[in-house]
């Protein structure tokens, strides 16, 4: 039969790729953050993983520092080469989204306390740009670790690998903080 082959529905339509960002402190990045990294690659075409300052907090590792240890990190772990790392330390982070065409911004949630504070900065982020917000449950293995205990941990002398990805470890370790 030489019939002329039927159209594939959705054949020629030309998807948009679709952009997020995951962003956060990450000082340091931890074994919770990079699974959530690891499952927004998963749904988008492109990830970028963005280091924002953030004026309310002191931080205990310059930007530079913190971007560095999650490109070893996403290296290491050998997650998908469609996740960019960079950083962001003066406006808006829906600016950022706009110059990279990003329209999502992806957010671990552990607990209630988190809905609280990101809640707001949701709403907010849509208001001003449009930028939907993903709320993603962390792997119940993570759901109690926080960069802050990390930090705490470290300076105390303590053991942080059970927490962080390897790179991290021995830089902190390495650094004696
Ligand atoms: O890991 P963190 O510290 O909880 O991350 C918070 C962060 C950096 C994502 C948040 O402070 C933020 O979105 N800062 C960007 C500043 C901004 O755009 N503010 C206005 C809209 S909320």
């Amino acid at each position: 039969m030489g019939g002329r082959a039927l159209p594939v529905p959705g054949a020629n339509v030309k998807r948009m790729q679709r952009i997020a960002v995951v962003p956060g402190s990450f000082d340091p990045v931890t074994l919770g953050h990079l699974d959530v990294i690891e499952r927004a690659a998963g749904l988008f075409d492109q990830l970028h993983v963005l280091v924002v300052h953030n004026p309310a907090k002191s931080a205990l590792l310059p930007l530079v520092e913190r971007v560095a240890l999650i490109q070893q990190a996403v290296r290491e772990s050998g997650l998908p080469d469609t996740i960019t790392v960079a950083s962001w330390s003066v406006g808006l982070l829906v600016d950022y989204c706009t110059d990279v065409g990003a329209s999502v911004l992806v957010k671990g949630i552990r607990s209630q306390v988190d809905v609280a504070y990101e809640t707001p900065m949701a709403i907010v982020n849509r208001n001003l740009a449009g930028v939907e917000t993903v709320f993603m449950l962390p792997d119940p293995a993570h759901a109690h670790v926080s960069s802050s205990l990390v930090r705490q941990v470290a300076a105390l002398g303590g053991d942080v690998s059970p927490y962080v990805p390897p790179a991290v470890a021995s830089f902190l370790q390495g650094s004696k903080v």
